[in-house]
Order: C-alpha cells, then sequence, then structure tokens
C-alpha cells in the first residue's frame, strides 16, 4: 500500500478545476487511454497571465491530484512562469508522491507543456494535432509499449536527476509492462551521464583559475571575517595547497578549517577528489 500525503489525499477527494474551457486559448494533453491514463488541460489566457485552468483526466488518484493542484499552481501566473514548472514542482507541491507514482506529475508537466509549446501560434486545433502527430512520428520511441520517446526519458533524467531503468519506469512507465526496451532505456542513461560528465570536465588551466577564483572569492572573505585570511601557493593534481595567514595561521582549529570548510567547499563547487594541504 502506498503512503499518500494529506495534500493527495484532499486533492484527490476534491479535485479543484475539473472540467472543460469552452474557447480555451490553450489545450494541451498527455499520456493516451490506451497506456492507462490521459490528461486534457485548457487554459484560458488574457494578456499574458492565465486566468482559467480546468482539466479531465482519466487517471489514478494520484493522477488526479497533479492535475487539481497544477490548475491551482498555474491560475493567476504569467505564461512565463508557468513554463517553468517541472513535474519535481507538481510533486514537492503535493508533499511528495511515492515513487510509483511519479508518472503522474510527469503527466501533468508534459500536458502543460502541450498546451504552452503552441499557445498564440495557431489557430486551427487539427492543424496543430495533425502538426504534433507528425513530429512525434519522426521522434524515437524508446518504449512501444506505453509510447515513451527518447525525449520523454532524457528530460525526465534531466528534470528529476535519475539514475536507474526503474526510477524510469516510475516516472514515465516506459519499461514497466514487457520490459523489452529497459536495455535501451539504460543505454540513455548511460549516455546522459557521459554528456554530462564531460561537460563538467574543466581543462587543468581552468580548474586553476576555477579554484583561484572561488578561493578569492568565496573563502578567503569569509575567513577574512575572523580575522584570518587564506592564499593559493599551487595546485598538483588534485592537491590544493594552501597558506593560512592572520589568526588562522597556528590557530589550533586550522585543520578543521582546511577540511570542514576549504575543502568541502572546494570539493563542492570545483571537483569532488579535491585535497586541500597546508604549507
Ligand atoms: S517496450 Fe517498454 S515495456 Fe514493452
Amino acid at each position: 500500500m502506498w503512503d499518500y500525503s494529506e495534500k493527495v489525499i484532499d486533492h484527490y477527494r476534491n479535485p479543484r478545476n475539473v472540467g472543460k474551457i469552452d474557447n480555451a486559448d490553450a489545450i494541451g494533453e498527455a499520456g493516451s487511454l490506451a497506456c492507462g491514463d490521459s490528461l486534457k488541460i485548457y487554459l484560458k489566457i488574457k494578456d499574458g497571465i492565465v486566468t482559467d485552468a480546468k482539466f479531465q483526466t482519466f487517471g489514478c488518484g494520484s493522477a488526479v491530484a497533479s492535475s487539481s493542484i497544477l490548475t491551482e499552481m498555474i491560475i493567476g501566473k504569467t505564461v512565463d512562469e508557468v513554463r517553468k514548472i517541472t513535474n519535481k514542482d507538481i510533486a514537492d507541491q503535493l508533499g511528495g508522491l511515492p515513487p510509483e507514482k511519479m508518472h503522474c506529475s510527469v503527466m501533468g508537466y508534459e500536458a502543460l507543456e502541450d498546451a504552452l509549446k503552441n499557445y498564440g501560434d495557431y489557430t486551427d486545433l487539427d492543424d496543430l494535432r495533425a502538426e504534433e502527430a507528425n513530429n512525434k512520428a519522426k521522434e524515437k520511441i524508446v518504449c512501444t509499449c506505453f509510447s515513451v520517446t527518447e525525449n520523454m526519458i532524457w528530460d525526465a533524467i534531466k528534470i528529476n536527476g535519475l539514475k536507474t531503468v526503474e526510477e524510469i519506469t516510475n516516472y514515465t512507465k516506459a519499461g514497466g509492462a514487457c520490459g523489452k526496451c529497459k536495455s535501451a532505456i539504460q543505454d540513455i542513461i548511460d549516455t546522459y551521464y557521459k554528456k554530462e560528465a564531460s561537460e563538467n570536465t574543466l581543462t587543468p588551466a581552468q580548474k586553476i583559475l576555477k579554484i583561484n577564483n572561488i578561493i578569492e572569492n568565496q573563502i578567503s572573505p569569509e575567513l577574512r571575517k575572523d580575522g584570518g585570511d587564506i592564499t593559493l601557493v599551487d595546485i598538483d593534481g588534485n592537491r590544493v595547497l594552501v597558506k593560512l595567514r592572520g589568526k588562522c595561521s597556528g590557530c589550533k582549529n586550522s585543520h578543521l578549517t582546511l577540511k570542514a570548510f576549504v575543502e568541502t567547499t572546494l570539493r563542492e563547487t570545483v571537483d569532488k577528489s579535491i585535497e586541500v594541504v597546508e604549507v
């Protein structure tokens, strides 16, 4: 049995803004009945502000609660603000969702994204749907059981920091039926993190500059508040050689300052393997 927050239960039992808006300015859809749940969201937008939002869903209690709270989150917000809402925001606003139900928050995010994608840029909904179907046909479907594309999996990893196939299944449903797509999902996860690691790899010169910058602009000002200071002496691989100055020099807590503050700060901001050494 899953543990639901009070907010989830409240929104499931008393869903807000259920229904349809005639002459809506934007309509978005996500999921499909064939996959077990679906959501349609309608927005009324005036002067760049969402003045009304309604939803129709076929799904479980978490899908109802996610859709309901999403409408509350967006009414009164500007379109630009609404565009920044992610599935994580929806789940957070509900006080969390069980991992196995996170796909409901993703469905809300996707329906909203769908509604805003072409907002203000189309006059005929049938034309829009035809164009979307065409675009979707060009996307690579990874999970045929749930029609989940590579982009949808990539987005779920990026927004939620997912690292395992099981998490991808919880958030997108991909892999949750026949399981044939699991190795393809694993490949996407590996590719994502490989790409991220290569983007975050600094050249030696960039690393030195960054360390120097953090010491001068973040660490030194903090130490100076208590009459101490620090200067960078040299960098040897992952060893950062520093000299403590002022009250920090010779202080009996200098080891603590180096490890708990200087080293931790550099590890968090530059490289997890940095070791700080006093010279
Ligand atoms: S293809 Fe993904 S679960 Fe069947």
